[in-house]
């Protein structure tokens, strides 16, 4: 997830009457900062050149460079802030990425999926690469269809032709910004599955990744939709598909303050970042396998020899990450059928653990620095053991010093309380299980061709959750009086009711524990008295069914005591009706997916709960985004 914007401004009788470009783009990116902030580069077209300023680091960074090298007023330009997914986070890997001996310019948000294959087609021709990046790869095809097909000729809208033409071939999910030094008053841009808005001006045009790369200018706003190419002038919109046909967009008027356009018209980061989770699942989902459903994780960058000997998995995280560690146990377990452990990082390297050259420690950490989970990794290698990292921040500190890497593509979190990060993790952490199943014969091709195809539906039914919020929202605010709420669940469901717990404890300072429902009766069902609020995560009927049975006998035990049940079920399950007061319905999944969609509205109630307590939910008091501290 990277920010863009895009900007075209008119002379007039030389006289300039637009924007400077450097002006309106920095502006842009600015406001987009909060959707990557690892790398941010600009370019821009001035006396029939391109110049470009790229720097690694935040978009202070950027700022410095260019006022230290200034770049010449303009009238065309485009600009980028980066999260990194191809190629670490480098003043080399930041975009723009330039081609055609210097004279395209392309910015790219997404990811495309063949770029490898693209790349050794390129490098065959001879073109050379100075990144890591796929980005870089668009650009040279972009280059090469513009001088081999078009033959650099403009004069019949060459670039946007070239656009076409390139999007015919790139798998994935991308918005690329193209800018031409033959064509210096033009921006051509693509889109598919990944966002892009035109902004209307008076004699200048705009592109952004949302609103907020231009909000500071206009507030006449186009919808593009999916496969489309927009070409802005200073007057003029265009708008194709990926194969010329002529496309229309839908105009709106953005009503929103430049504040709420960053969180996407959401109160906060963090209702926007539980929203986000669909494209969470679905970005870290893509470009993993092939058509045949067989996973391709070259990018870990490790020996699959030895990964086939290794005979015990220790998972390593804190936090809610932890959580995410605890359900990715079942799905190790049950399709790699290795011994898995599930640690918290400050625990570990103080208990004398049972670690050699055979056991594969996997941390799970959003931010990549949690200094408790960089400290137990160091440990496990010293030990001799075989360190992955599930991490979304590219170039951070546990994946560097990791022997292999698997990047969750979440993009960035900004409110403290993880949410989508979450589901991205356990949808990773499956991703490896099925590769390691796949690499050892665990199972057969023909399941995880299955199970891959069950994960890509998920994402859908994540959304359907959230056009459904109405009802959890609801109860959310009715509790805002609550002292304490307990959360069962069993088998997956258990590490799901303690991450619901956590976010309550963290967003709403509510005392809150999740217990294994078959463990109630050992203990917690003393805390049990009338109108105790108790949230039970119910298994599908359909999977085995005494866990089903049983989860709905511990609802019935606590009900006898006078608690008030409140249950998460799948579609369908009608038996929990006659137990709880408020039932709330996901969508079917195979059970060890279920964790991705059950863990929604406990989510949004949180949320919703600490809002109508009047709490900053994005910075809840006492904690910090990244624990840099033991
Ligand atoms: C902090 C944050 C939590 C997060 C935990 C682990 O405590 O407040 O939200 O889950 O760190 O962070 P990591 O970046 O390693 O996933």
């Amino acid at each position: 997830m990277c920010g863009i914007v895009g900007y075209v401004g008119r002379s007039s009788n030389g006289e300039h009457i637009g924007h400077n470009a450097l002006d309106v783009v920095m502006e842009g990116l600015r406001r987009l900062e909060y959707r990557g902030y690892d790398s941010a580069g600009v370019a821009v077209l001035a006396d029939g050149e391109i110049s470009f300023r790229k720097k690694s680091g935040k978009l202070s960074n950027l700022i410095t460079e260019l006022d230290e090298h200034p770049l010449p007023e303009s009238l065309t330009g485009i600009g980028h802030t980066r999260w990194a997914t191809h190629g670490g986070p480098t003043d080399q890997n930041a975009h723009p990425h330039l081609a055609d001996g210097g004279k395209l310019a392309l910015i790219h948000n997404g990811i495309i999926e063949n770029f490898a294959e693209l790349k050794l087609e390129l490098v065959r021709k001879g073109v050379t690469f100075l990144s890591e990046t796929d980005t870089e790869v668009a650009a040279a095809l972009l280059a090469d269809i513009f001088r081999t097909k078009l033959n650099g000729d403009v004069s019949d809208g060459g670039l946007t032709k070239a656009m076409q033409l390139a999007c015919q071939r790139l798998e994935g999910a991308f918005t690329l910004l193209a800018v031409h030094a033959d064509q210096p008053d033009v921006v051509v841009a693509a889109r598919r599955n990944s966002p892009l808005v035109v902004g209307l001006g008076d004699g200048e045009n705009f592109l952004g990744s949302d609103v907020s790369g231009f909000i500071d200018y206009t507030r006449r706003a186009v919808e593009l939709g999916q496969d489309q190419i927009v070409t802005i002038t200073a007057d003029t919109v265009e708008i194709t598909d990926f194969f010329g046909a002529p496309a229309q967009g839908k105009e709106y008027h953005v009503d929103w303050d430049p504040e709420s356009a960053e969180k996407g018209g959401f109160s906060s980061f963090m209702e926007k970042e539980i929203h986000d989770q669909p494209d969470a699942v679905a970005q870290t989902l893509l470009g993993r396998s092939d058509i045949h459903g067989k996973l391709t994780l070259d990018e870990l960058r490790v020996d699959v020899e030895l990964l086939k000997d290794i005979d015990k998995i220790i998972v390593l995280a804190c936090g809610t990450s932890f959580y995410a560690g605890q359900v990715a146990k079942y799905a190790l377990e049950h399709w790699c059928r290795i011994a898995t452990e599930v640690e918290l990082s400050h625990e570990f390297r103080y208990r004398d653990p049972i670690v050699d050259g055979n056991t594969l420690v996997v941390s799970i950490s959003q931010s990549g620095e949690t200094m408790d989970t960089l400290m137990a990794v160091r440990y496990a290698k010293e030990q001799g053991a075989k360190t992955l990292s599930i991490c979304n921040t590219n170039g951070s500190t546990i994946p560097r010093e990791s022997d292999a890497v698997l990047y969750t593509h979440a993009g960035p979190e900004i409110a403290v309380a993880s949410t989508k990060a979450f589901l991205a993790q356990i949808t990773a952490a499956y991703l490896l299980g099925l590769y390691l199943a796949q690499l050892r014969g665990n199972i057969f091709q023909g399941q995880i061709k299955d199970i891959l195809a069950d994960l890509g539906k998920i994402p859908a039914k994540i959304q359907r959750i959230l056009e459904n919020e109405e009802q959890i929202k609801e109860l959310g605010r009715s509790m805002a009086d609550a002292k304490s709420v307990l959360f069962l669940g069993r088998h997956v469901g258990f590490p799901v009711a303690m991450e619901g717990a956590l976010k309550l404890k963290e967003l709403a300072y509510i005392h809150a524990e999740g217990f294994a429902a078959g463990e109630l009766k050992h203990g917690p069902i003393a805390l049990i008295e009338e109108g105790q609020p108790v949230f039970v995560v119910v298994p599908s009927p359909r999977g085995r069914d005494s866990l089903h049975s049983k989860v709905v006998s511990n609802i019935q035990e606590v009900r006898a005591r006078g608690a008030k049940t409140i249950v998460i079920a799948e579609e369908g399950d009608e038996a929990v009706k006659a137990y709880a007061e408020h039932v709330f319905y996901i969508p079917e999944a195979p059970t060890l997916l279920a964790p991705l969609l059950a863990t929604v509205p406990l989510q949004i109630f949180a949320l919703e709960l600490a809002q109508a307590k009047g709490y900053d939910v994005d910075q809840p008091r006492n904690l910090a985004k990244s624990v840099t501290v033991e």
